[in-house]
């Protein structure tokens, strides 16, 4: 029996039903706000493909976190920019580098947020590359050891998450077990875990400085035409210690977020890389796309796809937009 009896367009009939039926609700407290910390003083550098994004140093960067969390804006991710690189990416793992430094001075002047280190060499080595170089190769086990020493500094200095987005063989194993072995039983390990081998992080690299000096990524991160193989990266992931599992990029790879969430039971995250926000910045700037719903309608769509965390440099914009409307509203 269908129509006249079926007729779905009753429960489309008002914003309020809209509201009442709605499957995927989009909350501040599932928005994770990544941000670039680098040296200096009163350093507010915006990054040209990033409009609205920054390096910051340490003080702009409270400043930063703290309007993003009057914002309502929960979590942070950060990202950092040394003074100087080297092979062995001694920023990533000493005690005073810049994430660290950061982490310290956002525990004490910003309370009351989810603090998030990304943990990845590629910013700190001279070559630009997420490992140490044996042989003109990225040597997937010495770098395991640089990798999970800075995860145990990084929580140290106050990250309530360490985030390996090397996609390094077995890193998630050694994280897990270095921090145990300090006895940081309680740090999160939120690993990436499908992070594919992207068009998508160019304006990223641009951010972090961090563009490999020779060779790709493509013997470490992930084929964009594998999907099976993301389900066995993530078990893999889950297996060695991981609390929460990463896809990245998200728009580009819905169906990689889907197969994940209906495959396994720890909470999933996607991250709108920056290319992804780059490319609606674009055409934002260009009147081509309408800015508030483009933005929330991206975000939903990596909801409904089934992350239950979204990584996005719109954080702070959708928590706004979020708070002034009825909840989990995205429909403009
Ligand atoms: C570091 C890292 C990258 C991103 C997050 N962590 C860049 C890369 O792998 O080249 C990309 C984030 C983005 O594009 O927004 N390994």
């Amino acid at each position: 029996m269908s129509y006249p009896i079926q007729r779905p367009r009753r429960l489309r009939r008002t914003a309020l039903l809209r509201e009442m039926v709605r499957e995927t609700r989009l909350d501040p407290s599932c928005l994770i706000y990544p941000l670039f910390v680098c040296e200096g003083k009163g350093v507010r550098r915006e990054i040209p493909s990033m409009p609205g994004n920054f390096n910051l140093s340490i003080d702009m960067l409270v400043e930063e976190a703290t309007a993003a969390r009057d914002d309502g804006v929960t979590a942070l991710i950060l990202f950092g920019i040394p003074g100087s690189k080297d092979g062995q990416a001694t920023g990533a793992w000493t005690d005073d580098g810049i994430t660290q430094r950061a982490l310290a001075a956002l525990r004490e002047k910003v309370p009351g947020m989810t603090l998030i280190a990304d943990v990845c060499l590629c910013e700190y080595t001279d070559h630009g590359h997420c490992g140490v170089i044996v042989n003109s190769e990225v040597a997937n086990d010495p770098t395991l050891e640089l990798l999970a020493r800075s995860a145990v500094s990084l929580a140290k200095a106050g990250a309530d998450i360490v985030a390996p987005s090397d996609m390094m063989d077995g890193r998630v194993g050694a994280i897990r077990e270095a921090l145990d072995l300090e006895g940081l039983t309680q740090t999160i390990l939120m690993s990436y875990a499908a992070k594919y081998a992207s068009a998508f992080y160019g304006p990223f690299r641009e951010a972090a400085g961090s563009t490999p000096q020779f060779g790709d990524r493509k013997g470490y991160q992930m084929d964009p035409s594998n999907a099976r193989e993301a389900i066995r990266e993530v078990a893999l992931d889950i297996e060695e210690g991981a609390d929460i599992v990463m896809v990245k990029p998200a728009l580009p790879y819905l169906d990689v977020i889907r197969d994940v969430r209906d495959s396994f039971e720890v909470p999933v995250a996607a991250y709108q890389v920056s290319g992804e926000f780059a490319m609606l910045t674009a055409a934002f700037e260009r009147g081509w796309l309408d800015r508030e719903r483009s933005i929330l309608e991206s975000l939903i769509s990596i909801r409904r796809a089934g992350a239950d965390l979204i990584l996005t440099y719109f954080a702070r914009e959708a928590a706004r937009l979020l708070s002034r409307r009825s909840p989990g509203r995205a429909d403009g």
